[in-house]
């Protein structure tokens, strides 16, 4: 293998979007794929393709208290995220890098 010479991005938020059957414990099961796309709609907006990413994640490990969203390189994770979070996931995570 080879290592990149550099990060290819400055920033992905991965998205636990990991399914299980209904009413088991899951991200998916609770509206994350739905959190995911518009994140990701929003940091397209924002220009940002190539720069960031909005990643589809598998299972984060945390899923009795999803919908779970982490951030790199920063390592901060969310948990509980509904779409009222998301203005300031936006402001902190995506809108910082148009500055
Ligand atoms: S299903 Fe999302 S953390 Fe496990």
């Amino acid at each position: 293998m080879e290592e990149f010479p550099k990060p290819p991005f400055e920033r992905i938020l991965f998205v636990c979007c990991n399914e299980r059957e209904p009413g088991e414990d899951a991200c998916a099961n609770r509206g994350s794929a739905e959190l995911q796309k518009k994140l990701k709609d929003y940091m397209k907006s924002k220009d940002l393709k190539g720069r960031c990413r909005i990643s589809r994640a598998m299972c984060l490990g945390q899923c009795a208290v999803g919908p779970n969203v982490c951030v790199y390189p920063e390592n901060v994770w969310y948990h509980h995220v509904t779409e009222k979070d998301l203005g300031e996931i936006q402001r902190r995570w995506i809108d910082s890098m148009c500055s």
